[in-house]
């Protein structure tokens, strides 16, 4: 039996966010708002070659430079044994350059001084003589015998091949391409891009020389994980070292790795003894850290002449950079195997990837989304459209026709991961209820008569986000599991620490709410900590939208092991039996007679003061949850555009988007978390480019260059939402931060090829900008 008065703030309410009473009165607290007592700055000096040998380094102008308190080389550093450190793949990566500079903005040298300004004004005091080198910066020449080695200090490699890759099932999918009525096929390339968080990356180290505590207050997405690496590579122990991860302005991925200016600044905290800051500028964050994608791709469909997919082949080369830094699982090399046949049935499927070094920076971040779940959602999205353009068939029927059927769930992919749940179809059919599809295509038809050019771009996602399960899911061999410890204090107020870490999705407010929702304590009165290492309890962290898969999991477990507690004291209180005890809306009843209620607050308050006898005091817990599978949302996405045949300009005139993330906690942090995943898509689809000259010089290190939208470019989204429950999940929720930004590119591309494909235009690779679509009609004769 319920009682009655239904409580607020619990999962399904779309409640302001807590966070954002700091936010918009700017009293947020990031690594920048950051300053202690006698603390230095640094400042790094960059390579402006792509390849080059170093002679030599003369740091004296530089270190005469009143104010300047240290120069610091790789020569330096490699005295202390870091003048190389380990990426998140395994490979090694230059701190501070010692031999070779591989990519244009390697860090060579930093300042350390007492003025940001000063460190600044000292980098072109500081001599570097280089030998330059040729440089390849494009994968496939620099896979040719020939092409200049980049990584000639590392053992055994006489090429720049990093490494060949496989999953599925060659023969079985051999089999299938021969016995195809039809083969449809693609070449496409997703291009360099950046997470460009507003906040740049740093770090503010503090070594106190006297006890060896090292404080780091950092940009970190993953702060546990990034602690144990500090202690693995610079050698310091593990419970001295505390990283503090306050406020973050946005990390999408960019967080995740370790960079050499961390290193730095706190090596050279250690060798000063005093605090030293680092904050990157905006073209040292888009010209060094972090860039995603780069991938080039083929795919291969095998079809009956029905339009049933029988088998799909994919072989991609990924452009690694200097350094091989992706952050990927070691089990799931590729990032990709696991989410490559999307949304549909496909029976047999071979994936082969093959990584190249050139001379860029190294990242390979997943950008919003998780491992490469991007690039395979596009492809596969990509292909289907281009299958049904083939097979003269409605891009939306061939995927009805295909998807997965939402009685085969859970459902075995031909790579082998069971997807948790799904219901594409009516995802599908929402979308095109929603759009007025039927209409639109008769609009179309009538526009084509007339030689306008009108799109419609379709694209069903399936994400695979919420690692682990850990013995699936590693980071440099720690399994990805997650963590909450809550602590109700005796006044009924609680504290909830996590070991994930928000960039500004809105943790405090949503796992407030599944306290909440679980024990009844409003969300309001439920502090939500994060990002201090000393002070939650060890977590894999915050990427691939896995917080609420894992930690939102982790919160329920914990919540529901102190209400089994709560139910023994509320007998003790209701002087029942502890069986006869119900939970409903934050009271606590003896079955069948709600109105002798006792609330958590009162239960709490016992819990410290009025005890049955023999049981421990407190009501605290903690929960190391480690998923049995992955969360797979999924949606449709729908675009509409119209391009002119003049300029080549595509005009979006609508986008529906029916996301499906099973339950959402707060329905208006999901929403914002929508928009922003599609305006992210809208960007790379449409604006954002980094590239590189023949020479390796990166066209696109700032905001100038590299193009992101704003309010004035995005269009409006119409959002919609269908509701299928993870089954595995505690409250049936699903992760969904980055669901908008990998699967809204390829409908914004299919909308585009939609409009052009009768032309025989079958793929445009993104961006996708004025000056492509109007050479791309020109060339078949339709530009104006
Ligand atoms: O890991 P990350 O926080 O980036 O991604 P997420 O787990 O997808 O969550 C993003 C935000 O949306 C968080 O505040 C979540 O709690 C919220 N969310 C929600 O309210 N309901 C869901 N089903 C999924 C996420």
């Amino acid at each position: 039996m319920a009682v009655e008065t239904p409580l607020k703030g619990v999962i399904g309410d779309s409640i302001r966010r807590k966070e954002d009473d700091r936010f918009i009165r700017g009293r947020g607290n990031y690594v920048d708002d950051i300053s202690l007592p006698g603390m230095l700055h640094m400042a790094i000096l960059r390579s402006p070659y792509a390849h080059a040998r170093i002679r030599s380094i003369k740091v004296d102008a530089g270190q005469a430079l009143p104010g300047v308190v240290a120069v610091v080389t790789g020569e330096l550093l490699a005295q202390h044994k870091l003048a190389w450190m380990p990426t998140l793949s395994g490979d090694t990566q230059a701190v501070l350059a010692t031999d070779k500079v591989r990519f244009q903005g390697q860090e060579v040298a930093c300042v350390i001084a007492t003025e940001a300004a000063i460190a600044r004004d000292a980098l072109p005091l500081i001599e570097v003589d280089y030998d330059v080198l040729p440089a390849v910066v494009d994968p496939w020449k620099s896979l040719d015998p020939g092409a200049p080695l980049i990584r000639d200090e590392k053992e055994g490699q006489t090429s720049n091949h990093i490494y060949h890759w496989e999953a599925g099932d060659k023969a079985k999918t051999d089999e299938a391409f021969a016995k195809a009525d039809r083969v449809v096929s693609l070449e496409s390339f997703y291009p360099r891009c950046h997470p460009s968080p507003l906040e740049t990356c740093g770090i503010v180290a503090d070594i106190n020389s006297a006890t060896g505590q090292a404080n780091l207050y950092m940009t970190s997405q993953a702060p546990h994980a990034h602690r144990t690496l500090f202690a693995i590579v610079a050698g310091l122990p593990e419970e001295k070292i505390r990283i503090i991860s306050p406020d973050i302005g946005g990390g999408f991925g960019n967080k995740v790795p370790i960079y050499p200016g961390y290193v730095v600044a706190t090596a050279a905290s250690l060798l000063i003894g005093k605090p030293v800051k680092w904050v990157e500028d905006r073209s040292d964050n888009l010209i060094s850290t972090g860039f995603a994608r780069d991938f080039h791709m083929r795919g291969e469909m095998a079809l009956s002449d029905s339009g049933q997919m029988l088998g799909l082949r994919v072989k991609l080369l990924s452009d690694n950079g200097a350094f091989f830094a992706d952050a990927q699982p070691s089990k799931f090399k590729a990032g990709l195997f696991h989410i490559v046949t999307g949304s549909y049935d496909i029976p047999t499927a071979f994936v082969e990837a093959d990584g190249a070094y050139t001379n860029k920076a190294p990242g390979g971040v997943a950008y919003r989304c998780s491992f490469r779940v991007t690039e395979a959602s596009y492809l596969i999205e990509r292909l289907v459209e281009n299958a049904a353009v083939e097979m003269k068939m409605d891009p939306a029927d061939i995927r009805l026709k295909n998807f997965i059927k939402p009685e085969q769930f859970p459902y075995k992919s031909a790579t082998g991961f069971e997807y948790d749940s799904g219901d594409y179809p009516r995802a599908m059919q929402l979308a095109l209820d929603k759009l007025g599809y039927k209409e639109l295509r008769k609009e179309q038809a009538e526009k084509r008569k007339k030689g306008e050019l009108m799109g419609i771009g379709v694209a069903s996602f399936t994400e695979v986000v919420g690692a682990g399960p850990g013995k699936h899911y590693d980071i440099v061999g720690l399994r990805m599991f997650d963590s909450a410890e809550l602590r109700v204090h005796p006044t009924g107020k609680a504290i909830l620490k996590l070991g994930v870490k928000s960039q500004g999705q809105g943790h405090e407010t949503t796992f407030a709410q599944i306290v909440a929702n679980e024990l009844g304590i409003p969300a309001a009165d439920v502090e939500v900590q994060e990002g201090d290492t000393d002070n939650t309890p060890y977590g894999l962290g915050t990427y691939a939208s896995r917080s609420t898969p894992v930690g939102g999991a982790a919160t329920a477990v914990v919540s529901r092991k102190l209400r089994d507690k709560a139910k023994i004291i509320a007998a003790h209180l209701l002087e029942a039996s502890e069986g006869d005890i119900e939970f409903d809306q934050g009271k606590f009843f003896v079955r069948g007679a709600p109105s002798k209620a006792k609330t958590i607050q009162e239960i709490a308050f016992a819990a410290y003061t009025n005890l049955p006898d023999g049981l421990e005091a407190g009501l605290e817990g903690v929960t190391y949850y480690d998923p049995p599978n992955m969360t797979f949302p999924f949606g449709t996405y729908m675009v509409v555009v119209d391009i002119d045949r003049g300029t080549g300009q595509v005009k979006v005139r609508r986008m529906v988007a029916v996301d499906d993330c099973g339950v959402r906690i707060n329905p208006m942090v999901v929403e914002g978390q929508i928009h922003g995943g599609l305006t992210e898509g809208f960007g790379i689809a449409f604006m954002e480019l980094i590239t590189f000259d023949e020479e390796g010089n990166c066209i696109g290190s700032n905001f100038t260059d590299y193009l992101l939208p704003t309010a004035w470019e995005t269009p409006k989204f119409e959002t919609f939402e269908t509701v299928t429950p993870s089954p595995h999940h505690p409250i049936g929720a699903k992760g969904v931060g980055e669901s908008a930004t990998v699967g809204s590119p390829a409908a914004f591309v299919n909308a585009v090829i939609d409009a052009v494909a009768h032309l025989g235009i079958t793929n445009i690779d993104m961006p996708v900008t004025s000056d492509k679509v109007w050479a791309a009609l020109n060339e078949k004769g339709a530009a104006e």
